[in-house]
This record gives structure tokens, sequence and C-alpha cells, in this order.
């Protein structure tokens, strides 16, 4: 469905992306996870035609991008872009001509699609007075509107709360049973767990591209948790053997480069500040996988 090769961009001195390859099956949720500036953005815009790479090439169904059919391609773009002192309805009306359908297949399509997004009691309400996660919902239903192959959204859920990113997110999945083939990128390393297949991707480098499964069976060592009275964040700051740690209050989560040796460098440690500890290994989560991959490669 999509075919990125060797693309690279950069603005000026900055590299945003520098030799991108990817493939993108039909049957995908693909996830494109990263954090800030990493490059997302703009190989979304590439991958849609709206920007030139300046090498590498796009295949997007067989063909370039700015050959297909745009009712083929729903993009959703990263900042709120609707009118804001339009109503839901009016939104969906005024994206839907844009495309130049007529209204009765407008109107049709926009119940099926407010039905599925929980819009429907809200359609008269302005957009501009909608909560966060209704916003992209709307947003959403208006990349929706011609009925595309290939739904393209960046960071969808970008600070909107835990409980419509699942909405969200079972919208996502509604549509990819539907057949659609969905590419979304995200900061949440939690989302990174929901998707089929998974990108990293860090200051323009793919780190790693498979599915979560695969993804995390080569460190299922390598993560361990320690309880311990202890209460500083930066307790383990100085062990040579741990790549990250996160601090959760009662317990760490430390990323070790050796299950083994991480263990035994652990308990050592603990028993030279004379603290009593239990130290567990346990399976990564990606966003534990994403500090290995990125320390793999700095
Ligand atoms: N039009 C532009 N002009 C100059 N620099 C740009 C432009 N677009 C992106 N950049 C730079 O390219 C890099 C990648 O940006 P991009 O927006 O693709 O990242 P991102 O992963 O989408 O980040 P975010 O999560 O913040 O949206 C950044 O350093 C950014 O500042
Ligand atoms: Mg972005």
């Amino acid at each position: 469905m999509i075919v990125v090769e060797n693309i690279s961009k950069s603005f000026a001195s900055i590299k945003a992306l520098d030799q991108v390859s990817l493939q993108v099956s039909q049957q995908d949720i693909f996830g494109l996870i990263g954090p800030d500036s990493a490059g997302k953005t703009t190989l979304m815009r590439i991958i849609c035609g709206l920007m030139d790479p300046d090498q590498g090439q796009v295949r997007l169904m067989g063909q370039n991008p700015d050959k297909i059919d745009r009712q083929n391609l729903g993009y959703m773009p990263q900042r709120f872009s609707l009118y804001g002192d339009l109503t839901i309805e009016e939104n969906i009306n005024f994206f839907g001509s844009l495309y130049s359908l007529k209204s009765s297949v407008i109107n049709q399509r926009a119940e099926e699609i407010l039905d599925i997004t929980g819009l429907t009691p809200f359609k008269n309400r302005l957009a501009g007075s909608l909560s966060g996660g209704m916003k992209q919902k709307l947003a959403l239903t208006c990349a929706l509107i011609t009925r595309p192959a290939l739904l393209i959204l960046d960071e969808p859920t970008y600070g909107v709360d835990p409980q419509s990113r699942k909405d969200f997110w079972r919208i996502l999945y509604q549509l990819n049973h539907q057949g659609m083939t969905i590419l979304v990128s995200t900061p949440y390393m939690d989302e990174a767990e929901l998707c089929t297949r998974v990108a990293f991707i860090n200051q323009g480098h793919i780190l790693a591209c498979d599915t979560p499964q695969n993804l995390k069976s080569p460190f299922s060592q390598r993560v361990l948790e320690v309880r311990t009275v202890c209460q500083d964040p930066h307790f383990f700051d100085d062990l040579e053997e741990i790549e990250g740690s996160s601090f959760f209050g009662y317990k760490y989560r430390l990323v070790v480069s050796d299950g083994l040796k991480g263990k035994h460098a652990v308990q050592s440690y603990l028993n030279a500040k004379e603290l009593a500890g239990s130290i567990e290994t346990v399976p990564p989560g990606m966003e534990d996988i994403f500090v290995i991959l990125t320390g793999e490669n700095s």
C-alpha cells in the first residue's frame, strides 16, 4: 500500500529524515512512533505528496503520491484545522464539497461516520466549543468523508484524555476491520502496542520496524523491576550496567545491557548501600524497547 525508499529531507542544516525506508501493507494499522522532532510529520507530508523529498521515492498504491486519486487518501494533519465557527455538520458538508461530493452522498456518509465516532448527538454544536477529544473525532470524520482506502493520521490522540484515546483506537480498529489501511503517528509508547506493525523513528532515522511482539522478544530479559525503600529518582544513575531508569514512587524500572549481570550489579549496589529490596525480571514494554534502541543508535 505504501512503499518508502531511502527518503532524505533537510531543512537548512536540519536533517529531518535520513535514508528512511519502510513498507505499509493493506491490512496494517502501522504506527510511526517517536518523540518531538523525530521527523514523523515530515515523513507523512512526503507520503501524502504535500512535500517533495530531497532524495528517494514514495509509491502509494503503486503510484507516485501526486498521481493518486485524492479520494483514496484521507489525511488528518497534526493540528486541528477545521472551522471553529461552523458546526460539526457544517464542517463535514464543507469538507465533502471540496471533493465535489453530492450533498445526498455527504449526508449519508456523514450519518454513518458520525455514528461510528459517536458525534451524532453533537452535530449542531460549533466545532470551536468541542472538547479536545471531540475535535479530533471531528477531524477524523472529515478525513473519512471520501471513504479512503488509506488513512494517514498525524498524532490524532495528542493531548486527548485517556478515555477519548481509547474511543479513538476502538474507531481505528473498526475502520481497519472494514478494510482500511491506517498509518498513524504517536509519541505515546502505549499506543505502539496497539499497532499491527511499528516503526520507531528518532532524529530522522528508523531505529527498527516490526510487529510489537517481534520488537520485544530479543529484549525479554533486559528489564528489571526493583522495589526498595529508597525514593530517589536518580538512585541508580551511577550504575554503569543501566541504560535507562524510571521511578514510579514505590518501584524502579531499569533497562540493563545484560539481564544477569544487571541483576547482580543492582543487588551488589543495594547491598553496598545496606538497603533491602526485591529485583524481578519483567517483560519489556514498548517504551523500554525505544530506550534500548536509541541507546544502541546514539
Ligand atoms: N518547514 C520546516 N522548516 C524548517 N524546519 C522544519 C520544517 N518542518 C520540520 N522541520 C524540522 O525538522 C525536524 C523534524 O520535524 P517534524 O515536524 O517532522 O517532527 P515530528 O516528529 O513531527 O515532531 P512533533 O512530534 O513535534 O510533531 C525538526 O527538527 C523540525 O524543527
Ligand atoms: Mg509532527
